[in-house]
């Protein structure tokens, strides 16, 4: 058969566009979907045109409309992505961990006021869309406070320079008392607070670093302890689990600041407790007092490592008074005080928890704990029935904080921490 030139090239060229079109459909594919991956992995670049005010949405980076408003309680990646993007632009200052929080609220507040939306704290379709939009402006600072004229402020101080650093302290979420210009244990504590999350000396008293941190343009609103997670289990500190560094507490309160007097009798000033824990037992104790069981004192919190050592070697001390051999005095201790590094009090989630002025057992009080404590998160750590398992003779006073759902499911199915744990 006879092929006619123009016949020949036309077949010539439809095999080379064949081949061409191979070698290029692989390569624009790969180069789409490295560009999705690139798109994900890194943020709209922050507009620097401070007047531009039309809305121009990145069409790229503009999320994919949801039914779903992101608001106080919510929890998931969008929120962590709207977290971050707040970060970027200076509106939020907390930790990106996925939760809607006060604060992550305080910041959508302050990007809508100052984007001229309805701040009313709910990021939906058109917070959002503007958030993401390369026409999204970095958050500007608020009016100049004025510094306060005192050199330095403490518990005890009344006046109007109390009253602006109460002010100031309630703007940034680190107070929720009266601003009554009175720098009660309330302010103390919002003190402590702020200087803890704000890198300061931790003592309470306002002075040339706390104000200048306080007033300054940067001032750090609060970082909330996150909601604890039901799906994360309690820690477990006990003579076969000594106290791992990381479980030593970060945020202890001084009882004596937020225990209401009329709700329970503290033992001494000095003692302090994990803030989450002592919330939850101001709460609880309250509804006690509600409920006309009113005669509280809390005898024991967190303990350093120094500290359970003095009880400690006291004890032996005792017992070594009594007669006992040293090793006979130091196994007789063990069975009601823990070894230094291994006792709960270390964690500032355990309180021992008294009536005062009479032996605790039998009280109206132990017996509204014991059935009660559960419900607020705490149980009830060394029981009768639970001694051969946790080494400890029963402890009628001593609670341990471990949480909600916790505390139900491990009276609901009578497990000790170290059963609930599976650690037996
Ligand atoms: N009394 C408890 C066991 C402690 O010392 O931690
Ligand atoms: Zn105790």
């Amino acid at each position: 058969m006879k092929i006619r030139p123009v016949t020949l090239v036309l077949c010539l060229l439809l095999v080379a566009g064949a081949i061409a079109i191979a070698l290029i459909a692989p390569d624009t594919m790969a180069a789409k979907q490295r560009l999705a991956v690139e798109l994900s992995a890194t943020p709209t670049p922050t507009a620097d045109v401070r007047s531009m005010l039309q809305v121009t949405p990145d069409p790229n980076n503009t999320p994919t409309p949801t039914p779903l408003l992101l608001k106080l309680g919510a929890k998931n990646d969008e929120v962590r992505r709207l977290q971050q993007r707040l970060q970027e632009l200076g509106y939020y200052h907390g930790e990106v961990d996925g939760q809607f929080g006060p604060g992550t609220r305080d910041a959508v507040v302050l990007f809508q006021a100052q984007h001229g939306l309805d701040a009313d704290g709910i990021a939906g379709d058109t917070t959002r869309t503007r958030l993401y939009s390369s026409s999204a402006q970095p958050c500007q600072p608020t009016a100049t406070p004025t510094p306060t004229a005192a050199a330095l402020l403490k518990k005890g101080d009344r006046g109007e320079d109390v009253r602006r650093m109460q002010e100031a302290l309630k703007a940034l979420g680190y107070y929720n008392g009266a601003i009554d210009g009175d720098f009660g244990g309330g302010t103390e504590e919002a003190v402590r607070l702020f200087q803890r999350q704000n890198g300061l000396d931790v003592d309470g008293i306002a002075a040339k670093m706390t104000f200048s941190a306080l007033y300054s343009e940067n001032a750090r609103q609060i970082t909330l302890t996150p909601t604890p997670d039901p799906d994360s289990l309690p820690i477990l500190v006990s003579r076969a689990h000594p106290i791992g560094e990381n479980d030593w507490p970060r945020d202890l309160v001084k009882l004596a600041n937020v225990v209401p007097s009329t709700v329970a009798k503290i033992k001494g000033s000095d003692i302090q407790g994990d803030r989450t824990a002592v919330n939850a037992l101001v709460e609880m104790l309250a509804a006690a007092n509600a409920q006309g069981v009113t005669n509280w004192q809390i005898s024991a919190g967190y303990r350093s490592y120094q500290y359970q050592q003095q009880l400690f070697d006291r004890q032996v001390q005792e017992y070594r008074n009594q007669g006992f051999s040293q090793a006979n005095a130091v196994s007789a201790t063990r069975q009601t005080v823990a070894d230094p590094g291994t006792s709960e009090h270390h964690t500032g989630l355990a309180f021992d928890v008294t009536s005062p002025g009479s032996v605790f057992k039998g009280t109206p009080e132990q017996v509204w704990l014991h059935r009660h404590c559960w419900e607020y998160g705490f149980i009830i750590r060394y029981q009768e029935d639970k001694e051969a398992i946790t080494g400890y003779l029963a402890e009628c006073w001593h609670i341990r904080y471990v949480g909600l759902p916790h505390s139900l499911d491990m009276r609901d199915r009578n497990l000790c921490l170290e059963e609930y744990l599976g650690d037996v």
